[in-house]
């Protein structure tokens, strides 16, 4: 058996990459490098190839017959919000074209196992506590507009074609699993607090009027390491009998708002760093937080690592 895991060189891609072989099984890589660093896969097999790229699926045959692929993990896509509103078009080729190279290239060569990485940005703003996967999906940027389409032609392959996949609906990752593996993007609070920490300059908070516990956001905040297991998890029942398509939400099921973010960052680097507290950001959910109880039920999965883990290990991977 082995696993072709396209965005293996990212940030999630290379850790979900390294729990495959600590497991044993065989891993070959499909990545563009744009973002992914090579670094992160030294030694591996990686197939050089933008997935949206007109000679993709002949590239993908090749590479899955090469190997003897059986199944694939598709972790490889545009995901920055903010250039996903500026690019629409670009986004959608990538993220949808990409998709639909990989799907046509599966059906040739029949591989129909794929465990597809989808975002908590398909639900958009949702006005509950926690949401299920049953909630209605209405992304409010183009990046969970082609989160959720590429539900959908999964979907569609179950259909047609007998493909089984599960997408994990992923919450806010952050954390590392090892140093070089961690996340050198400065997209997202973590990274961006600890990158202003270095700086010697203040941490922003995005709203404060907000109707939740101390008027800041709330999110579900998932090591990625615990991500990674998800995706061993899923593939695991991808590989039972009669399976469709499932859909899985990847969280803790807690919410932390940023305020308590900022604080636990606060007690880990025992750095006491200023607070700029600021305008709402544009298309920030209040609230967005994981119901966990069917990737619990189904897959047996649930988050091992709580808020200060996952700010430990992101900060001792830098220092
Ligand atoms: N925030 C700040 N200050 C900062 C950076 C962020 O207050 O300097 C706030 C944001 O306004 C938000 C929270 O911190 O309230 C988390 O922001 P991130 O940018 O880290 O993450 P988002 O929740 O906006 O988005 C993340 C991923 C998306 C994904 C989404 C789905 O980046 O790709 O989760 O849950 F779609």
């Amino acid at each position: 058996m082995t696993v072709l895991v396209t965005g293996g060189a990212g940030y999630i891609g290379s850790h979900v990459v390294r729990a495959l072989l600590l497991r044993g099984t065989r891993v070959v890589v499909a990545d563009d490098l744009s973002a992914g660093i090579p670094a992160r896969v030294r030694g591996l097999d990686v197939a050089h190839i933008d997935l949206a790229a007109a000679e993709a699926p002949d590239v993908i045959r090749t590479v899955i017959k090469n190997h003897s692929v059986t199944s694939v993990i598709h972790l490889a896509a545009r995901k920055q919000v903010g250039e996903s509103l500026e690019k629409p078009e670009w986004y959608f080729q990538q993220n949808i074209g990409g998709l639909a190279n990989l799907l046509t290239a599966m059906r040739l060569e029949g591989v129909d196992r794929l465990v597809f990485s989808s975002s908590a940005a398909t639900y958009g703003i949702p006005n509950v506590d926690s949401v299920t996967e049953d909630y209605p999906g209405r992304p409010i940027n183009p990046y969970g507009e082609t989160k959720l389409v590429g539900e959908w032609m999964v979907t569609d392959a179950a259909k047609a074609w007998g493909l089984r996949g599960t997408s994990l609906r992923y919450f806010n990752v952050a954390g590392a699993g090892a140093a070089e593996l961690a996340d050198t993007a400065l997209a997202n609070l973590i990274p961006i607090v600890f990158a202003a920490i270095r700086a010697g300059k203040p941490a922003t908070v995005f709203g404060t009027d907000y109707p939740t516990v101390d008027g800041s956001c709330v999110r579900d905040y998932v090591h990625v390491q615990d991500l990674a297991e998800a995706h061993l998890a899923a593939l695991d029942y991808l590989d039972a009998d009669a399976r469709t398509h499932s859909v899985f939400n990847v969280g803790t099921g807690r919410g932390y708002s940023v305020l308590e973010v900022l604080a636990e960052i606060k007690r880990v680097t025992g750095i006491d760093f200023e607070v700029n507290l600021a305008e709402r950001r544009a298309g920030d959910p209040p609230f967005l937080c994981a119901d966990v109880s069917r990737i619990k039920e189904t897959l047996g999965w649930s988050a091992q690592r709580g808020l200060g883990e996952i700010v430990e290990s992101a900060w001792a991977a830098l220092n």
